[in-house]
C-alpha cells in the first residue's frame, strides 16, 4: 500500500558514495528491507554495472536472470528481471557477469534502462550505485529523486564522497541547462576541481541570468542525505555531519544526515551468512537506525508523493503560457484556495494553483494590469505561513489572469519560507483527499 492509499506514488532512492567498500550495497539492502517492513512494495536494483554483488548479500548464488539481460535485449521489459526475496514485499533485480557490452552501456541503452527503472510498479525503488565517478554511475545516481551518499569516517571516504557529490551535481546541472552554457559545468576533469560551484554560478549570472536562476532552483530542490557507515564513536559520527556543512558551503545544497550506522559484529555476520541483517535483527541500535532512516525517507515529500489533484494540472497544461512555465519546475498543486493576493501593493482576489521551489502559478480573478517584476505576498496558508517573495513575471495566459512567476532571489529566508509553503501545499493537497477535512476556504491575508 502506498502512503496516500490508492493514488500514484513512487519514491526513487539512489545510494552512492564514490568509494568502493564503504557499505553502499549493505545499506541499500537493509534500507530496502526496512521500507518493505514498513509495508511498502519495494524494488531493490543492483545498478553497479560491472561490479554487481547485491545478490550475494541475499544468498543468491547465480541469479537466473540479470539486469544485464535487459541491457543486452535478451528480455524486452525490465520487470521480467525481478526476483523474489524472503520478504514478499521486496523484489530484487540482480546484476552479475557483464554480458557483452553491458558493463558500459551506450547512452541510449542507459536512458532506456533509466526509463524502465522509473516505470517499475512499486512504492519505492532503491538503486545500489557502483563506485567511481564515471558517467554511467553519475547518471544512475542522478536518475533518482532522493539521493543518499554513504560515507565512512575515513579520510579517503570523506574525500571521495565529496568528489563524487561534486561530480554528480555538476553532471546534473550540465544535463539540465541549455547547451550554450553547459561548458560552465565540468563533471570530471581538472575544471571541476578548481572552481567552487558558487563561482561557476556567478560566472553563469553574466552569461545567462535565466539559466543561472534555473541552476539555483535545481540546487534548492535537490533531496540529498548523507549517511554515515561503520561509525564506531560519536565523534566519528559528528565528522560525517560536518561534511554536510562543507557541501552546503561549496556545493550549495542542503545535505542533512540521514543517520549513522555503527560498525557491528552482527552486520559482519549477516554478510558472512549471506542473510541481510534487517531480515532477522531484533531491537538493537543498528536495526532502530535502519527503521528510523526508512521512516524519514518514506515521509520525505517527493514529486510523486504529492497526489495530483484531478483537473488542476491538466487545465494548466492546456494554457500555452503556464504550460511552458509548468515544465520548468517540479510542481506541487494547491487546490483552489481563494483569497486576496498582493502584487506590488495591488490586492486582487485569486488563488494559487501550484507552487514549486522555483516559482508559483497564480490565477487572479481579473486581468492584472502588467504586474511585471516585484513583490508577491502569499498567505497565510493553512499553517499560518506568509511568504513575501521577489518575483519575475514569466508567463501569462491570453486572458492576462493566469500568471506564472519565478522567484527572483533565493536567500536563506526565502528558501525557508518557500520550503514551508511547499510543505503546506503538500499537506493541504493530502488533507483534501480525506472527505472529512477541508481547507478550501482558507483565506489569504487581505490586509
Ligand atoms: N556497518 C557495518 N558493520 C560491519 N561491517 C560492515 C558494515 N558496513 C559494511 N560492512 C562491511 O563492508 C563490506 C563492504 O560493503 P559493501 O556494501 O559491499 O560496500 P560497497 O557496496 O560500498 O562496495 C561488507 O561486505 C561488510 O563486510
Ligand atoms: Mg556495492
Amino acid at each position: 500500500m502506498s502512503l496516500w492509499g490508492g493514488c500514484m506514488s513512487k519514491q526513487t532512492i539512489a545510494i552512492g558514495g564514490g568509494k568502493g567498500g564503504v557499505g553502499k550495497s549493505l545499506i541499500a539492502a537493509n534500507l530496502a528491507i526496512a521500507m518493505a517492513q514498513a509495508n511498502r512494495r519495494v524494488v531493490l536494483i543492483d545498478a553497479d554495472l560491472g561490479g554487481a554483488n547485491l545478490h550475494t548479500l541475499f544468498g543468491i548464488d547465480r541469479p537466473k536472470i540479470l539486469l544485464e539481460h535487459f541491457i543486452a535485449k535478451r528480455v524486452g521489459n525490465l520487470a521480467e528481471t525481478l526476483l523474489p526475496t524472503p520478504d514478499p514485499r521486496l523484489s530484487i533485480i540482480c546484476g552479475g557477469m557483464p554480458v557483452l557490452g553491458t558493463a558500459n552501456p551506450v547512452h541510449s541503452q542507459k536512458m532506456k534502462l533509466i526509463r524502465h527503472i522509473l516505470a517499475l510498479e512499486a512504492d519505492v525503488i532503491v538503486l545500489d550505485i557502483g563506485a567511481g565517478i564515471g558517467f554511467n554511475v553519475l547518471d544512475l545516481f542522478n536518475a533518482a529523486e532522493i539521493k543518499i551518499a554513504v560515507f565512512t569516517p575515513q579520510l579517503t571516504s570523506l574525500h571521495n564522497g565529496y568528489g563524487f557529490l561534486k561530480a554528480a551535481i555538476h553532471r546534473h546541472l550540465q544535463r539540465s541547462l541549455t547547451p550554450s552554457v553547459r561548458d560552465c559545468f565540468a563533471s570530471t576533469g581538472p575544471e571541476s576541481g578548481a572552481e567552487s560551484l558558487s563561482d561557476v554560478l556567478n560566472r553563469l549570472d553574466h552569461l545567462d541570468k535565466d539559466e543561472a536562476h534555473k541552476a539555483r532552483s535545481i540546487l534548492l530542490s535537490e533531496k540529498l542525505y548523507l549517511l554515515g557507515n561503520m561509525v564506531r564513536t560519536s565523534k566519528e559520527g559528528q565528522v560525517i555531519g560536518a561534511v554536510g556543512k562543507m557541501i552546503k558551503d561549496h556545493l550549495q545544497m542542503d545535505a542533512p544526515l540521514l543517520g549513522n550506522v555503527r560498525y557491528g559484529e552482527k552486520i559482519q555476520k549477516s554478510v558472512n551468512e549471506r542473510r541481510p541483517f534487517m531480515l532477522w535483527a531484533g531491537i538493537e541500535s543498528n536495526a532502530l537506525t535502519f527503521r528510523n532512516m526508512a521512516t524519514t525517507l518514506l515521509t520525505t515529500p517527493t514529486r510523486s508523493l504529492i497526489p495530483k489533484v484531478p483537473g488542476e494540472a491538466d487545465q494548466a497544461a492546456t494554457d500555452a503560457g503556464p504550460e511552458q512555465y509548468n515544465r520548468k519546475h517540479p510542481r506541487f498543486p494547491v487546490r483552489r484556495i481563494r483569497g486576496m493576493l498582493k502584487i506590488n501593493n495591488l490586492s486582487i482576489p485569486g488563488h494559487v494553483r501550484n507552487v514549486a521551489y522555483g516559482g508559483v502559478l497564480v490565477a487572479f480573478d481579473k486581468a492584472v494590469p502588467n504586474p511585471g517584476d516585484g513583490k508577491l505576498t502569499i498567505g497565510p496558508t493553512a499553517d499560518g505561513t506568509v511568504v513575501d517573495v521577489l518575483v519575475r513575471e514569466r508567463h501569462r495566459d491570453a486572458s492576462g489572469r493566469q500568471i506564472g512567476f519565478s522567484f527572483r532571489e533565493i536567500g536563506a529566508v526565502t528558501r525557508t519560507a518557500i520550503a514551508s509553503l511547499v510543505a503546506s501545499a503538500a499537506a493541504s493537497t493530502a488533507v483534501r483527499r480525506t472527505p472529512t477535512a477541508g481547507l478550501s476556504q482558507t483565506p489569504y491575508s487581505a490586509e
